[in-house]
Order: structure tokens, then sequence, then C-alpha cells
């Protein structure tokens, strides 16, 4: 059986790592093997789960493993032939060392490139369950618009990768008195565009992987949940259910009873906003979230009524039919208006622009002609229609 996946996302500070530890414990108790992986280099997984947790998978309890992903580790493994013929360009530019250092890694590749591991731990099939904690949402929405940039890579560069070794490098240097990569360096972005789109692959497996939106019932905070939710469709990326986490219990007392009203008044609106994915609520403790046995009761609370590692939702997320009239491309986009929705040809790939973020759908060479000539939005999915221009023999 293919190893399930879910990944808990969410703002800064939510407890996106308390519940990604309760979930695991729970799931280990109930007897599955499961692994929980941690991508935020703060290392609080160690913390709440009161135990050391290594780059490797670590025994925590009977059928639960814990694993903090290197960040750096990864990056030296993907990303150090282009960084150092970055660095050296960058430096012999007369930029200092330091700063050459941070700018040969482009924003976000850090944390993306902790995902890619996800990839080879799910391959290893040793858990039935994968739990991620992941960096907090601007970062893990960042990630997905770089495989985009891996097709980009692959369809556009890579063919003409022969081309800029022969013709360009000795032109460049000659010329712009720069140094164009040599063919180590271009095989390890090579390398790594194909391992970011089994990354995508993987995240479009909607039966055994999603994604979970962790917020508290705060206006700010369930604001970027909706904007988080909107660009995991965006991107194809299943989301089965949201966590509000925080909420205050009804013997609050009185200093509180306001904050109390104000969250009963949110969770109205998560409920409206997220449905029909299933909201799953913890109540605000006590005491800090810290230790098996808090961990516990929060898993407790959380999953009252569902199994943790079950698809709670499945709904769609992107689909493409194709048919002899045309072909029609649907993409859940949820909680957007009409008028935050745009379409575009660029080659052959489709833009689509929802609320400011771009997706580049790259379409199949069959249909990568056609054009769009309609497009709905009803009830948080975009429905594309593409047909063939009006007289193909023309082209
Ligand atoms: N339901 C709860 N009741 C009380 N305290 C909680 C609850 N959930 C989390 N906490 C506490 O809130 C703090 C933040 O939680 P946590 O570290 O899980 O958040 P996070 O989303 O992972 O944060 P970061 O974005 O910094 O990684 C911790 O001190 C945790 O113990
Ligand atoms: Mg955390």
């Amino acid at each position: 059986m293919a190893t399930r996946i879910v990944l808990y996302t969410g703002k800064g500070g939510v407890g996106k790592t308390s519940v990604a530890a309760a979930t695991a414990r729970r799931i280990a108790a109930d007897g599955r093997r499961v692994l929980v992986v941690s991508t935020d280099p703060a290392h609080s997984l160690a913390d709440v789960l009161g135990a050391p947790i290594g780059a490797a998978p670590t025994a925590l309890a009977p059928g639960l493993d814990a694993l903090q992903l290197d960040d750096r580790a990864e990056l030296t493994r993907h990303w150090s032939a282009v960084r150092a013929w970055a660095s050296r360009t960058l430096v012999g530019r007369g930029v200092d060392r330091i700063s050459a250092e941070e700018l040969s890694v482009p924003p976000g590749l850090q944390e993306l490139l902790s995902l890619l591991r996800l990839v080879e731990l799910r391959e290893a099939g040793t858990h039935d369950v994968i739990v991620v904690d992941c960096a907090p949402t601007a970062e893990t929405l960042r990630l997905l618009s770089f495989p985009d940039l891996a097709h980009w890579w692959l369809h556009r560069v890579v063919p003409r990768q022969e081309e800029l070794l022969g013709t360009v490098r000795p032109l460049a240097r000659a010329l712009l008195d720069i140094t164009l990569p040599d063919r180590t360096v271009l095989d390890e972005v090579g390398r790594l565009m194909e391992s970011l789109l089994q990354m995508r692959a993987l995240f479009l497996d909607h039966e055994h992987v999603s994604m979970r939106l962790v917020t508290t019932a705060d206006s700010v905070v369930v604001a970027e949940a909706r904007r988080t939710y909107t660009a995991l469709g965006l991107h194809g990326v299943a989301t089965d259910a949201v966590v509000v986490n925080r909420l205050f219990p009804d013997d609050v007392g009185p200093y509180f009873a306001g904050w109390r009203a104000q969250q009963q008044e949110q969770l109205r609106e998560i409920e409206e906003a997220f449905a029909p994915l299933p909201i799953l609520r913890a109540p605000f403790f006590d005491r800090e979230v810290v230790g098996t046995d808090a961990l516990d009761r929060l898993g407790d609370a959380l999953y009252a009524e569902h199994r943790p590692e079950a698809v709670l939702h499945a709904g769609l997320a992107q689909e493409l039919q194709i048919d002899e009239d045309g072909a029609r491309l649907r993409i859940a986009v949820p909680l957007v208006d009409r008028d935050d929705v745009a379409l575009r040809r660029s080659g052959d790939e489709l833009v689509v622009e929802v609320a400011g973020r771009r997706r580049a759908v790259l379409l199949p060479p069959a249909i990568a002609h056609y054009r769009p000539t309609g497009a709905t939005l009803r009830d948080g999915v975009l429905d594309v229609t593409l047909r063939p221009p009006p007289s193909t023999e023309a082209q």
C-alpha cells in the first residue's frame, strides 16, 4: 500500500508543529507505522516531542519515528555546483563573498529542497503514514511555483544546452567578461528540475497526499488560510481539512468572554468559507502543548470524529479532459471572485492568474495550439474551454 502523506501548513505560530506531532502520536497509537517530519530549521519538533531528533528517522515510541530535515545538507546535495559557480561569478564581478554566497541560492529554494526528501521517504515505503510539519504558509506557497520553473527549464533551456555551451560561452567570456556555467552545473540544475517534477507528481496524487490548513479563529489568520486554500487549488494540491486551534472553552470566565464571542463568530465564517471541508477543532489548553500527555490531549480533541490518516475530503483540484471538439480544464480556485481571475496563452502554456498568483499550466502537445474560448467560475471551480483555432490548416 502506498504511503499516505499529510502536511500541515498555516501562518507562523498557529500550532502547526503541535498539531503535526499530536497527529503522528495518535496514528502510531492506532498501530500504524508513522514518520513525523519537520522542515522547520528551528527544531521545535524535538522540543515539543521532548526528545532529540536527528537528520535520519529517529525512533521515539513503538511505531513512531521522527525526522528533522537538515536543509543545509539538502542544499549541499542538490545545489553545490550551481552555488559554487554563481558565487565565483558574483565575486568576479565585485560582490563580497558573504553576499555572493547568499545571492547564489534563490529565495525559497532551501525549504523546497527539504520537501524533495518526501519523494525518497515515500519510495522507501518504511512507513504507512508520513506527517509533515511545513514551514509557515508564505514559504510553502512559494515552493509551489517552482515546478513551473522546472517545466520551463526542461522544455526551453535543456534542448538548447549544447548551443549554449558551444556558441554562447566563448562569446560571453569575450564580450561580457563572465564565465557561463559548465556542464556539471547545468547537469545539476537539470537533475534538480527532474526532482521538482517528481515532487509535483507527488503533490498531485490526491488519493495519498493531502494538505491541511492550521488556523486560529482570528480574522487575520483566517484571511491568510483562505488565500492559501485558493493558491493550493490553483496549483492542483488537495486540501482535505482545516484545523482551528486555540478555541476558548465555554467556561472561560468574564475576562476572555469577549474573545470567545469573537472566536465563535470567526468559527462560523470559517465553516461557511471552507465548506465542505471538515473542520477539526482544538481548545486553548491551560498550558503549552509540550510533552506526550499534552500532545495526546490535543490529538483526542482534534480527532474525536475522524481518523487522522484518512482522506477527510475528496474534491476536485485539477482536471483536464480532451475530446474531438476541444478540451476542458477544470481547476479548483475556491474563495475567489470572477474579477480576480485572468487567463492568457503564452507559447504552449495557459497562464492562469488568480488574485495575483500565477500558475502556468503546460498543455499537452496535442492541444498546445488550442485557444481558451470561454471560462466560467462556479462553486469554486474555474472551468476553461479550449478549442483549436478556426483554421488549423493555416498554421
Ligand atoms: N491548543 C493549544 N493550546 C495552548 N497552547 C497551544 C495550543 N496549540 C499550540 N500551543 C502553543 O503555541 C505555541 C506555538 O505552537 P507551535 O509551535 O505548534 O506553532 P507553529 O505553527 O508550529 O509555529 P511556527 O510557525 O513558529 O513553527 C507553542 O508554545 C504551543 O505549545
Ligand atoms: Mg513550528
